[in-house]
């Protein structure tokens, strides 16, 4: 593996070996992505085969430009059309029909693809050097924490891919807000770095609904990516509802992760019984808290703590992502 910096000839050099069948890991706003030619089935076996990701868990593709669209999907409908022209590039990502000609693999057979044009520079230029569109999922072992740093992807994939451009923290920090352009009205598959008020603004109301995963054609088969235990940490994650910190039962050596504002009554709440406290945003800002949350999980659970608690955070713009994060890292446990 070679670790790159994010010069142009890096960029350059990124993009010729995707071009070439490599699989690169490479930042994007959001979390770090572990690339492929979207084109070449092999090379996005790989993906598959580097991550232990299960065949029927779909990829996203990841353009270089919008008018590259109509490479992997059918002709955006006129709702599609308006969300591409306000929100891309942007964490964004669109599940429409598909090409017939872009192979089975990166969309597990589905009918249709999701796509996103990303808002980070860096990855933009690496696609638009390799001169393909790019599948690529988050560059974590299936199931473990999202990366948003370049040392996340080199510490636990560093042997199986053949770069790794660092491109420094990821700005946004929770991956892509999944929206179903098949729906009528279109449906969140996965609350993510784009808050549903703003796609609001752009279409008017959509579906936000949490349908159950496993329920017959619920979207455990819609967006098979939605199982319930994903980006888990090792250590024991526990739960806390917003505002509640003092109900938390921390036993051995815990640490806290908090979500919302900090207050006094907070920190009365953690001092004493956590032996790490780690604060997200202390002035409650959901953008900051959503940036660091992976690399604060990551960090504590490599902190060799017996359990983590972790308080929700208040269920507007960024929340429901951080939630959706937060609940899944949990479910293990019960
Ligand atoms: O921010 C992101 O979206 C990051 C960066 C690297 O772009 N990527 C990412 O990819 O999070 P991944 O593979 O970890 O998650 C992709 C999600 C999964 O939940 C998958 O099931 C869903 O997108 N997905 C992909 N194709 C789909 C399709 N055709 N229909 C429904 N859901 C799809
Ligand atoms: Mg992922």
């Amino acid at each position: 593996m070679e670790l790159l910096g994010s010069d142009d000839e890096s960029l350059r050099r990124a993009g010729e070996c995707l071009a070439s069948g490599g699989l690169v890991a490479f930042p994007t706003e959001t979390v770090y992505g572990l690339g492929a030619d979207a084109f070449d089935a092999r090379a996005v076996a790989r993906v598959f085969e580097a991550k232990a990701r299960p065949s029927f868990d779909p990829l996203i593709v990841h353009l270089a430009s919008a008018s590259d669209i109509e490479r992997v999907a059918e002709i955006p409908s006129r709702e599609a059309r308006a969300l591409m022209d306000a929100l891309w590039p942007g964490p964004l990502t669109l599940v429409m029909p598909k090409r017939e000609k872009l192979p089975d693999i990166v969309t597990s057979g589905l009918a249709t693809v999701a796509v996103r044009l990303p808002a980070n520079a860096v990855a933009r230029s690496i696609i638009a050097y390799s001169g393909t569109a790019v599948a690529a999922p988050s560059a974590n072992p299936f199931g473990y924490l999202s990366p948003t740093l370049a040392e996340h992807v080199r510490r636990f994939l560093g042997d199986k891919v053949d770069i790794i451009v660092d491109g420094g923290p990821c700005s946004v920090g929770v991956e892509s807000t999944v929206l179903d352009m098949t729906s009528d009205p279109p449906r969140i598959l996965r609350p993510g770095g784009m808050p549903a008020e703003t796609i609001e603004e752009v279409i008017g109301p959509i579906i936000h609904s949490r349908i159950e995963a496993h329920a017959p054609g619920g979207l455990g088969a819609a967006s098979p990516g939605l199982l319930d235990s994903h980006y888990a940490p090792r250590t024991p994650l526990h739960l806390l509802e917003t505002g509640c910190l003092a109900s938390a039962r921390p036993s051995g050596r815990a640490a806290v992760l908090v979500s919302s504002a900090v207050s006094g009554s907070t920190l009365e709440a953690c001092s004493g019984r956590f032996a790490l406290a780690r604060y997200l945003s202390p002035v409650g800002d959901l953008v900051e808290a959503a940036a660091g949350l992976f690399a604060a999980l990551h960090e504590l659970d490599s902190g060799g703590f017996d359990q983590i608690w972790a308080e929700l955070a208040p269920e507007s713009g960024l929340g429901p992502a951080i939630n959706d994060r937060l609940r899944k890292a949990a479910k293990k446990n019960q």
